[in-house]
């Protein structure tokens, strides 16, 4: 039975963990490999986990556990010991962050905001589920009636021919109750099925579309496997669990409860003395309960931390194969693996506690019934089938009682699994995607100004990027920011874009705040974003296109095609515009991901396009082309061009020199290089004298 709750509450977990850390285990070398780990300079040894001193896992993950007067005291080495923290400074773990969940409550309300609709479907179920009940606490006392008659014919060998006479009413009621009971088990199976499906179907929606919704700084700070677990693992445990507790739960107390009527019409004083014990094991279970879920939570984290390792490492496997951390990365991995596997273990061996306490005290209530029971039935105050029954009875209970061990698991599981599904769905982003003025396409001039901006990116709050920040860019010019790496140039495009807000000052766009601009229109019909490093999805060239304007035709897509000078390569695939472009466009040249991002952006038709180095990753030749394309797609818009080399921006209407988030020149390419600053600087040292002071 401990195994079995063991591997009830542990399963994805443990099937998860063990496939990747048993060879490890056999080598003995996880506890080894914690202590490698510990802090050596630490005097307090409690903050490592010591492996050294050959102590049973039990000693390790100090628990220590006390059982008195029938009360659990349960005290779970989270307060003991401290896992061991790594010098996680030192790995790639260092820019980990998770946002905290310990504030994570579980929304009861919105919980029953996912279950009202199903409210129908739920009842039927609680009904489906309280009739097995009722019908499991019937069964025992229409089996007595079918020993008493057993144990009638028993005795009276002459009477045997009315035997099957007496035998059929109360064997015929047990056949259809047995028939009745499994037609609802599956009834209620079923109808909890169906609202489980549909409650996380519901969850998981609203989690991608409120992860989906969040402000930029957001993903600026999570992990992308962090996420992916949520939607994923999360959700899984918090079903399983719901239908668990609806249907395990309910059956058990009010089996419990229908069993304790039954008891006590049978025999009051067996009855009494067996229910003594109840409320302590009660009283315990909740003690347990609260200390558990903290374990749980933690180890959950523990997981979506190790999802988070993999997860990068997997999607970054060419950088982690170019620079041979193949095996550092398995360690880092199997390092944050491991924990969580010391954290479930540490749920399991509470759990298991808990479960073999329970499973004490029911055998000994089975040994003390038949024990009261036999001298009741010795001095004929009680049938066989009256002690049949009760033993019946008592079993169900028992079974009861061990189903709500095993449940406590899945409630712990549940509630800290929905906490953190939770706490996402309830985010509310900053900036909202939709809403605001919305301007009609013909007013569109692109005229951009902004005004005493400044910013700093809010996961780095005291570096100032813009300082009173003031440009204008007017309707239909070219204006080219120029500045060496890391001046803030990107950032301008990302203000524009609204990936974040800014601090101080304002930006326009035709006069207009931009804040109080409908972003998702401004983002997907007036600005056109080529960026520095272009991702594309794993699909088709055609489809990766056609993202700019998902209602284009294939005739617009491949005219946008020829317009960023992409049309010939694609072509040259076997399989042209079908070619599939792998993860995140890995099966593309750096400069066809480019020329295709160009043709995805100006298949839109925006009126302001943004160029951030949209060309430095072509080769001179296609570079070329590209620009004629890109000034004959500029032709009637603004363009905001970011670019180091001169080609591409020395025939823009203005330069502006960028320094730590100041202008310090501006000017035409040729006033600027007279002016042998900043900008000559950028681009003539290398060939020319310095400037003179
Ligand atoms: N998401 C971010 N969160 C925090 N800081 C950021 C973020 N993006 C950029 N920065 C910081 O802001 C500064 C300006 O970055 P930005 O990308 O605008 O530079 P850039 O001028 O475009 O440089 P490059 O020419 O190398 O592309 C840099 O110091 C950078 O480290
Ligand atoms: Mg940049």
């Amino acid at each position: 039975m401990n195994a079995l709750l063991f591997h009830n509450c542990n399963l994805r977990n443990f099937g998860r963990l063990k496939s990747v850390l048993s060879p490890y285990r056999t080598k003995n070398s996880n506890l080894l490999h914690f202590k490698r780990h510990c802090t050596n300079t630490s005097t307090n040894s409690s903050k490592c986990l010591d492996s050294t001193k050959g102590a049973s896992l039990i000693q390790k993950i100090g628990i220590g556990l006390s059982i008195s007067g029938g009360l659990f005291s349960f005290s779970l080495y989270n307060n003991n010991v401290v896992l061991c923290k790594s010098r996680i400074s030192q790995n790639r773990l260092a820019g980990y962050r998770t946002m905290s969940d310990k504030d994570a409550k579980f929304d009861w309300q919105k919980f029953w905001s996912y279950l009202e609709p199903h409210t129908w479907y739920l009842l039927a179920a609680i009904l489906g589920t309280l009739i097995v009940a009722i019908l499991n606490i019937q069964i025992p006392r229409m089996m007595g009636e079918v020993i008493n008659v057993v144990a009638k014919y028993s005795n009276d060998l002459a009477g045997h021919n009315k035997f099957f006479q007496d035998m059929k009413i109360p064997a015929f009621k047990l056949i259809i109750m047995y028939i009745a009971q499994s037609t609802f088990t599956f009834f209620y199976i079923f109808m909890l099925s169906k609202i489980g499906e549909n409650v996380a179907l519901k969850m998981r929606t609203d989690l991608f579309n409120s992860i989906l919704k969040q402000d930029i700084a957001f993903f600026d700070e999570q992990r992308t496997g962090e996420l992916v677990n949520r939607l994923t693992a999360d959700i899984q445990d918090f079903k399983s669990s719901f239908k668990q507790i609806i249907s395990g739960g309910l059956r058990a107390v009010t089996q419990i409860l229908g069993c304790a009527a039954s008891l006590i019409i049978i025999s009051p004083h067996m009855t009494f003395i067996t229910l003594l014990c109840v409320p302590s094991v009660i009283a315990a279970g909740t003690f347990i309960g609260s200390k558990l879920r903290n374990t749980s939570r933690t180890a959950q984290n523990q997981i979506e931390k190790a999802t988070a390792i993999a997860d990068e490492a997997i999607s970054n496997i060419r950088t982690v194969r170019a620079f041979a951390m193949e095996d550092q990365e398995n360690e880092l991995f199997r390092k944050e693996a491991e924990t969580a596997m010391v954290y479930n273990e540490q749920l399991g061996f509470g759990i298991g506690l808990f479960q073999a306490g329970t499973n004490l005290f029911l055998n000994g209530m089975v040994l003390s019934t038949l024990y009261m029971g036999g001298y009741l039935l010795s001095t004929n105050q009680l049938s066989a089938g009256d002690l049949m029954a009760y033993l019946m009875a008592t079993q169900t209970i028992q079974r009861s009682l061990a189903q709500i061990s095993l449940l406590f698991g899945s409630v712990i599981r549940g509630l800290s699994a929905g906490s953190r599904v939770f706490q996402y769905i309830n985010l509310e982003p900053n900036m909202r995607l939709r809403g605001g003025v919305v301007l009609p396409t013909e007013e569109i001039k692109g005229e951009i100004q902004f005004k005493n901006v400044t910013f700093s990116y809010p996961t780095r709050p005291d570096q100032k990027i813009l300082h009173k920040f003031n440009l204008m860019i007017s309707s239909g010019k070219t204006v080219a920011i120029v500045g060496s790496s890391g001046n803030g140039k990107s950032t301008i495009v990302a203000l524009l874009e609204r990936f974040y807000d800014t601090d101080g000052g304002i930006i326009t766009l035709d006069g207009h705040d931009l804040k109080s601009l409908d972003p998702s229109w401004l983002r997907g019909n007036v600005l056109g974003l080529i960026s520095q490093e272009p991702v594309l999805f794993g699909t088709t060239i055609l489809e990766n296109i056609r993202y700019g304007k998902p209602d284009a035709s294939d005739e617009q897509v491949e005219e946008a095609a020829k317009l960023a000078n992409a049309h010939n390569f694609i072509k040259g695939f076997p399989d042209a515009y079908n070619t599939i472009v792998g993860e995140r466009g890995i099966a593309l040249s750096g400069g066809q991901k480019q020329r295709v991002a160009i043709a995805r952006a100006l298949l839109k038709n925006p009126s302001v396009l943004l160029l951030d180095e949209a060309t430095s990753a072509l080769d001179t030749e296609s570079e070329k082309v590209v620009q004629t394309a890109l000034e004959q797609a500029a032709k009637g818009r603004t363009v905001l061009v970011i670019a180091h080399r001169l080609s591409t921006i020395q025939n823009a209407d203005i330069i502006v020199v960028l320094h730590k988030g100041r202008i310090v020149e501006m000017g035409t390419h040729e006033e600027l290089k007279n002016l042998k600053g900043y900008y000559w600087a950028l681009n003539f040292q290398q060939h020319e004298d310095p400037p003179a002071g």
